[in-house]
């Protein structure tokens, strides 16, 4: 059965309400529905407390327990970001791979972590968790633990009958891709064996976003809620990159996935390192035009 977030309902106060039915035109749920000039609660149970009607609301009059609104600082008519300043913005975030040892003080992670929840998730269950490991000796475990997990994954691919097992679970296309890195993997694995930390690149913060594996949104939720947390790392003059190798060894061992205590239910869907970066760009990259069919 599928779980719900325990959701506190919006309350209507009559005398506050001047009947501009803005709050039944955004909820998503059919929560609320107009009645003699009025806004009504009618279908309370079916709230998921994205508390669009009270942020909506010009009267004051939407209740709802647990949600302190606060007032639009700018008034909510203009965004907070120009287009360009946006721009610049979402373009001049790098993924960083080189950091300053410097550990990260927690205040700046709760900041960082911050940016996440005000991402949007599926029917507003706000189901991201994290887990943020800063002790470099935990860092380290998990950078075995996964390189482990890698040396066997590309023994298997090496051996004819090992990539054929390997094709049956993961599919014969991740195991051609995995074939044509092998000669990457091996640079990479010979750098670590040097000192090099080429999965983490010494980051002194690895984060990890995991949700319930049965909901769809789940993985969108998690990538998105931590593309906020890279944003407000880049405004912080700190450097994140996604991590798709952890990702993929976190949901293919359990090993380390018990060991991050993450439930048996849940998948790892987004992660990264973080830290102060101890490069600068000095230009912005272009990118591809859209892929886009107009039609
Ligand atoms: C889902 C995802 C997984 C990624 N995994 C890795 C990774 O395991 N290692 C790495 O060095 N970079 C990783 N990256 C970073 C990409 O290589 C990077 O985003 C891309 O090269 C573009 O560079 P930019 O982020 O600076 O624009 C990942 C990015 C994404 C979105």
């Amino acid at each position: 059965m599928m779980m719900k977030r325990d959701v506190n309902p919006p309350g209507v106060t009559e005398s506050k309400c001047i009947g501009c039915k803005r709050c039944v035109a955004v909820c998503p749920s059919f929560v609320l529905e107009m009645a003699e000039e009025k806004s009504r609660v009618v279908r309370a149970e079916w709230c998921i407390g994205c508390g669009h009607c009270g942020a909506v609301c010009p009267s004051e009059a939407i209740l709802h327990t647990g949600m302190d609104f606060e007032k639009h600082p700018k008034g909510g008519e203009t965004p907070a970001a120009t287009p360009e300043a946006f721009e610049l913005l979402i373009r001049e975030r790098r993924s960083v791979r080189n950091y300053t040892p410097d550990p990260v003080p927690k205040q700046i992670l709760k900041k960082i972590l911050d940016a996440g929840r005000y991402a949007p998730t599926g029917t507003n269950s706000q189901n991201v968790h994290y887990v943020a490991l800063t002790s470099p000796d935990q860092i380290e475990q998990l950078r075995e633990m996964t390189m482990s997990f890698y040396d066997k994954i590309f023994s298997r691919v090496r051996r004819r009958f090992g990539g054929f097992f390997l094709s049956l679970v993961a599919g014969k296309k991740t195991v051609e891709y995995l074939r044509d890195s092998l000669p990457k993997m091996m640079v990479a694995r010979e750098a670590m064996n040097r000192g090099e930390d080429r999965l983490f690149y010494h980051a002194p913060v690895v984060m990890i976003a995991h949700a319930e594996s049965w909901d769809s949104s789940s993985s969108f939720n998690c990538s998105v809620a931590l593309y906020n947390c890279s944003l407000m790392a880049h405004v912080l003059r700190l450097g994140c990159c996604f991590n798709g190798f952890l990702v993929n060894a976190v949901n293919h061992d359990q090993k380390i996935k018990r060991w991050l205590q993450i439930p048996a239910d849940h998948r790892c869907y987004s992660a990264m390192g973080l830290g102060y970066p101890n490069m600068k760009y000095e230009r912005l990259v272009p990118r591809p035009p859209p892929k886009v069919m107009w039609r």
